[in-house]
């Protein structure tokens, strides 16, 4: 029988941490945990906090039972402020600014066809998608306005896949770098139409800005001393097998796991109530198997362990509970 020490233990003996990152497969408590480790920090600690998620299910919304969903930063309690990107209209967004920017440079009123067809286009690679959310974690984390960024990621392969930014990050610098050259086939005709050259390097200084914003976010979430991350888990085969796969793939992005919060745990205690349904005795008997197992493969990286609450932990009462479960870890496994 083990007893965990909880994430306070972990801060405590981390306290450089500027970002927190959950991840792990689907459904198993990615969003609950940042939500709850969000209002420790704020309202128990007092630190200025932000929480950041790109799901289009608005699942902050859901958990904090307040519209967020492309709405800005929004404090739903003292230093307790979230935001819920909408990647979609950010890809837009960032669509437009390329094409004024190619306009405004090369004196033209209307893009040429191929140009334009060739940026909407953009918007229909994953790539995209994981570059904008990355782009509005970067830009936040640049402002530097909160003590603590916390980052509620999508399911597993995708969130963590972003961390690979290299990659993703070169293709989408990549693709403005080809708009750019075939911006400059038409170069000649502005150029003649506006009476001026234009200055070549103003577009490729512009995208040598976004990589190095970029670059110093990637330097971030490598850093062990400032960045963690956990995985999330339940006591269930198909979890199990997921994380010792993230476990591999954290070794090859070169990313320090910090730890593996374990949800959803029947308490043990339960048993010792005679008037408990069979079903949930058979329920807390048939998670021992996994627990050994995950004791066995994961007992090192343990943190925390939470119990399956008896309804959905949403709305600020339900967090408060959650983070002190979380924080603390009181269940014995
Ligand atoms: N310990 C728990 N007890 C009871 N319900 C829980 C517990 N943890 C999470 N849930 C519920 O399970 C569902 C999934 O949790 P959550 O949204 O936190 O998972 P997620 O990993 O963020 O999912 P996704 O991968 O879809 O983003 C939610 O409805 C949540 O309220
Ligand atoms: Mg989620």
């Amino acid at each position: 029988m083990i007893k965990l020490k909880g994430l306070s233990k972990f801060f405590e003996e981390h306290p450089d941490i500027k970002v927190v990152i959950f991840a792990g497969k689907g459904g198993l408590g990615k969003t609950t945990c940042s939500a709850a480790l969000a209002y420790h920090a704020a309202v128990n600690e007092g630190r200025n906090v932000l929480c950041f998620s790109t799901d289009p299910q608005a699942s902050l919304s859901d958990i904090f039972e307040r519209d967020l969903f492309g709405k800005g930063v929004v404090e739903v309690a003292p230093n307790l402020n979230v935001v819920e990107i909408d990647a979609d209209k950010r890809i837009a967004e960032y669509q437009e600014e390329i094409r004024n920017k190619i306009k405004e440079m090369y004196g033209m009123d209307e893009l040429p066809p191929e140009i334009d067809e060739y940026i909407s286009s953009t918007s229909a690679e994953p790539a995209m998608y994981e570059s904008a959310t990355y782009d509005a974690m970067a830009e936040l984390v640049a402002e530097g306005s909160y003590d603590l960024y916390i980052f509620d990621m999508p399911p597993f392969g995708h969130g963590v896949r972003m961390v690979a930014m290299a990659e993703i990050l070169t293709a989408w610098v990549e693709k403005l770098a080809e708009a750019r050259e075939e911006a400059r086939k038409y170069e000649a005709v502005a150029a003649t139409l506006r009476g001026s050259k234009v200055s070549e390097d103003e577009i490729l200084k512009e995208l040598m800005l976004i990589r190095d914003k970029m670059k110093a976010f990637t330097d971030l979430l490598v850093d062990s001393r400032k960045t963690a991350f956990f995985m999330v888990l339940v006591p269930e085969s198909m979890a199990i097998l997921d994380t010792e796969r993230a476990l591999e793939m954290f070794n090859d992005l070169g990313i320090t796991l910090s730890g593996v919060v374990l949800n959803r745990v029947y308490p043990r205690e339960l048993l010792e109530d005679p008037s408990i349904p069979d079903f949930l005795k058979n329920k807390i008997k048939g998670q021992d198997e996994y627990l050994e197992e995950i004791k066995d493969k994961f007992g090192d990286y343990l943190v925390a362990v939470l119990p399956t609450y008896e309804r959905e932990p949403k709305g600020l009462e339900m967090l408060k509970r959650v983070a002190h479960d979380l924080m603390f870890s009181k269940l014995t496994i």
